[in-house]
């Protein structure tokens, strides 16, 4: 009773007190499950088939399509900085290129091989993570080999994309993703990098719940990868279907992916954290797309918000969905930002 004028209500008040917990900036860090670290990140890098192309891609504010030739130089002062990741796309320019099949997504002489290439010659500690379809190849822009109506041949599709993505791991790739959507292409590219006794060796990245929509718009510049014809919504995922999202995770897990993706990343992460709840034992990865980027980079030229107050509010909220990796366009502006 004496001590009842000073104390207060154990069952009430002290549980609401919730502020001494992160009134400094260390504490209010140690209420992250995970800190965001310059290794999370993998950078996105457009290749053409041009050695002296170094063209910003207007879209998709300071990025750059850039030639074999300029490569080395524009990733050598990122390195520098502790950039550990790059993600290759190779955009063939050059007239003739493309055809039904994608034939070029392979060919030894073409951008992405030879940039696997020159990076593992280059920067041997440098991990190296190729996107792999056919969208970029093909002369109508589908991300696989069409039937006469349109639709996709899903079989000769995946029998392609595993072709593709064994040429990039042989020729070095440590990290292969599939972005195509075909059906069953894991278990294709996995049973083939087995045979090839190069499985121990490559991460296997399925971008598993890719969903639709118009969020990739400045990319498809950047790579020339507009669909000719229609849209991709019979292979991507629509924008509403979580469960269906949640059954192309468990089937890509089943299949023998080694990394779950999540793709875009800020307005699905409630699928980022369905990925994280039934793929417990596997890192999840995240793609802040190129809409994502370049909706933040106008907002803040409008004046909505500053631009690095966004982009670490859009990316750590992406870590607290469940992701540990992130690709992001982003990448050499937190490379400056990070002190890790
Ligand atoms: C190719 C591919 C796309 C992206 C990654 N791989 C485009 C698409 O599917 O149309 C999008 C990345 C971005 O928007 O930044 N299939
Ligand atoms: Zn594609």
């Amino acid at each position: 009773a004496s001590t009842a004028a000073t104390s207060v209500s154990i069952s009430g008040d002290i549980g609401s007190q919730l502020h001494g917990g992160y009134f400094h900036p260390l504490s209010r860090s140690w209420q992250a499950e995970r800190q965001l670290t310059k290794s999370m990140f993998i950078y996105p890098i457009f290749v053409t088939d041009r050695d002296d192309d170094m063209n910003l891609v207007p879209s998709l504010p300071g990025q750059y399509q850039l030639g074999l030739g300029r490569l080395v130089s524009f990733l050598e002062p990122l390195v520098r900085k502790g950039l550990r990741s790059v993600m290759l796309f190779g955009v063939p320019i050059r007239a003739g290129t493309k055809d039904a099949l994608g034939s070029a997504a392979d060919d030894p002489e073409g951008p992405v091989i030879q940039a696997i290439r020159l990076i593992r010659r280059r920067f041997p500690q440098m991990y190296i993570c190729t996107d792999v379809c056919l969208c970029e190849y093909t002369s109508h822009g589908h991300c696989g080999i069409l039937r006469d109506d349109g639709s996709l041949n899903n079989q000769l599709s995946v029998d392609r994309i595993s072709d593709v993505a064994v040429a990039y791991a042989k020729a070095g790739a440590h990290c292969v993703a599939p972005s195509d959507m075909n059906d069953g292409r894991i278990r294709a590219i996995k049973l083939k990098l087995m045979e090839e006794g190069i499985a121990h060796k490559t991460t296997l990245m399925s971008y598993s719940a890719k969903f639709s929509g118009c969020l990739y718009g400045p990319f498809r510049d950047a790579a020339g990868s507009a669909p000719s014809f229609g849209d991709r919504k019979c292979y991507q995922l629509p924008p509403s279907g979580r469960g269906l999202a949640r059954r192309a995770i468990v089937r890509d897990i089943n299949e023998g992916a080694d990394v779950i993706m999540v793709k875009p990343a800020g307005q699905y992460l409630d699928i980022i954290s369905d990925a994280k709840d039934l793929g417990k034992d596997l890192p999840i990865a995240a793609y802040q797309v190129s809409g994502e980027y370049s909706m933040i980079h106008a907002a803040a030229k409008a004046g909505v918000f500053d631009l690095k107050a966004a982009a670490f509010e859009a990316t750590e909220s992406i870590l607290r969905a469940g992701a540990t990796i992130v690709v992001s366009y982003f990448t050499p502006q937190f490379l400056d930002w990070l002190e890790n």
